[in-house]
């Protein structure tokens, strides 16, 4: 009698156990149904959110348009500053004699030397030395930037071969790419607007670039001379026009982004000096501060623009640039770790870390073609340091990466519409065989492949097939950097 109270008890103790484990799996499993909702519906809000169909983009196009012309009409007359840059002639081919540059716009900076050969040779014996900008330099003082610059330079000059130094009396020229916004009192200098891309140097602002590089130049007794100061947008649209005389804009998407343009200088009324012998004057749009209320924005890019630098402006920028890619995806991860517990119970410290995704990273998991998407496996573990991620998780985290990319792809298309349709290259063109070249650099659109596919997806789209095919746009490389080699040289004091 006492056995079976035992046995009884027993098994209705081991069938509670069993029916309260089957609650816990149940619990569990209803629970992590509803993480899992809750994390697809975060990514469906945001795919919503950031779409961006034909008619929208056509919106944006125009929108820029418009803001176009406010710019041209007066100074502040539109959040586009259409900055004047004193280039009212492009190289020809013609150009001749060895030529310097200097490319700070970014994370990294380049010292450039170049031979000009003329039509038959063209450009031979690029010699280029990189080297990053360390962290301190783009948050500190004006000289110490300056005098890093400078001292790049010399050591690459005094290691010059013989043959290279210019005749006695003859000053090696220089052109000067500096990839902000800058307004131009001539083609070789200019007063720095503000900083854009991480950069912050307050006494800089409001100072003449050249001068401030002479002023180093003169310290480390380089005697060189800067024959012309160029944005990074300006010396591509220089370098394309180079090769190909059809290129009538520029385009930058890397770090940051910008557009340049050959505009009839009539059609530019802020514009009372000279009108320039060609007619025309290259227009540094300054396009990443554009906004407008057709742009979709998310919670994301809000917060992303109020924790930034430089909050409130270059919006354009945020949507679009190389810098702000990849956080924009981490802001997104973190809301669906944070509401949908998505990584674990806690949520992973590092994705807190602002901009610790880098739009590289981003990029190669969104081109993860391994069947269990191993590369986001990997980033995600060593990156943010999250371990463990099933087949379904890591495709969300893609699912992100796309809409980040394709939303920026595509607004940069409605960019370069908007620009086609203000020169009138938007449409079929009347004279046969006339073209109209967008010349494009940058590390964003070189390398990230799905955003170049996107980005000439649309643009085919919004052009329709028969413009399409007489509005191209061309991968310009390293032009940036020539091209202000070439302006150097177009604006020699030998001439
Ligand atoms: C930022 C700068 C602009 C530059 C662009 C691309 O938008 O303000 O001058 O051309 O980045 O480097």
């Amino acid at each position: 009698m006492v056995m079976r109270k035992v046995v009884v008890g027993t098994a209705i103790a081991c069938a509670a156990a069993v029916c309260a484990t089957a609650a816990l799996v149940v619990r569990h499993r209803m629970k992590s149904r509803g993480k899992w909702a809750r994390a697809l519906a975060i990514l469906k809000e945001f795919e919503e959110k950031c779409e961006t169909p034909i008619g929208k983009l056509r919106q944006v196009a125009d929108a820029m348009t418009v803001e176009m012309h406010a710019g041209l009409a007066s100074e502040g007359g539109s959040k586009l500053k259409m900055l004047i840059s004193y280039v009212d002639n492009l190289p020809t081919g013609d150009e001749k004699g060895h030529f310097y540059a200097l490319d700070l716009g970014g994370t990294n900076f380049r010292v450039i030397r170049v031979h000009l050969g003329g039509k038959d040779k063209g450009v031979t014996n690029p010699d280029v030395e990189e080297v990053s900008i360390p962290h301190h330099l783009m948050v500190g003082s004006s000289h110490e930037l300056f005098d890093f610059i400078a001292e790049t330079l010399a050591k690459f000059i005094h290691s010059e071969p013989e043959e290279l130094h210019p005749p006695p009396g003859r000053q090696r020229e220089l052109g000067f790419t500096f990839s902000f916004p800058v307004r131009q009192t001539s083609i070789a200098s200019g007063t720095l607007i503000k900083w854009t891309k991480g950069f912050n140097i307050e006494d800089a602002v409001g100072e003449d670039v050249v001068e401030e590089l002479n002023k180093s130049l003169e310290k480390v007794g380089l005697d060189m001379r800067v024959s012309a100061l160029v944005n990074d947008t300006i010396g591509t649209l220089a370098g394309g026009r180079y090769y190909n005389q059809d290129v009538v804009a520029a385009v930058i998407l890397g770090t940051g982004t910008n557009a340049a343009y050959v505009e009839r200088a009539q059609a530019i009324p802020k514009w009372h000096g000279l009108l320039p012998k060609s007619g025309e004057m290259v227009i540094n749009m300054e396009w990443g501060n554009f906004r407008s209320l057709h742009l979709p924005l998310t919670e994301y890019d809000q917060s992303l623009d109020a924790d930034s630098l430089n909050p409130g402006e270059q919006i354009f920028e945020k949507l679009i640039s190389g810098m702000y890619l990849g956080d924009i995806a981490r802001r997104v991860l973190l809301r669906i770790a944070e509401e949908a517990e998505f990584f674990g119970d806690t949520v992973p410290p590092k994705l807190k870390i602002p901009f610790i995704l880098r739009t590289p990273d981003m990029s190669a998991m969104h081109h993860d073609t391994s069947s269990d998407l191993k590369v986001v496996a990997n980033k995600l573990r060593d990156i943010l340091e999250i371990s463990n991620t099933s087949l379904k998780m890591r495709k969300i985290v893609v699912g992100v990466c796309d809409i980040v990319a394709t939303r920026g792809a595509r607004l940069a298309a409605a960019g370069i519409f908007g620009i086609l349709k203000k020169i009138g290259r938007d449409t079929v063109r009347v004279v046969e065989k006339e073209k109209s070249v967008v010349a494009l650099d940058g590390a964003l659109f070189e390398h990230y492949i799905e955003f170049r596919t996107s980005l000439e997806g649309a643009l085919k789209e919004l052009l329709g097939e028969d413009a399409a095919k007489s509005n191209v746009i061309e991968q310009a490389n390293d032009g940036s950097g020539i091209g202000a080699a070439m302006l150097a040289a177009s604006h020699s004091q030998y001439l």
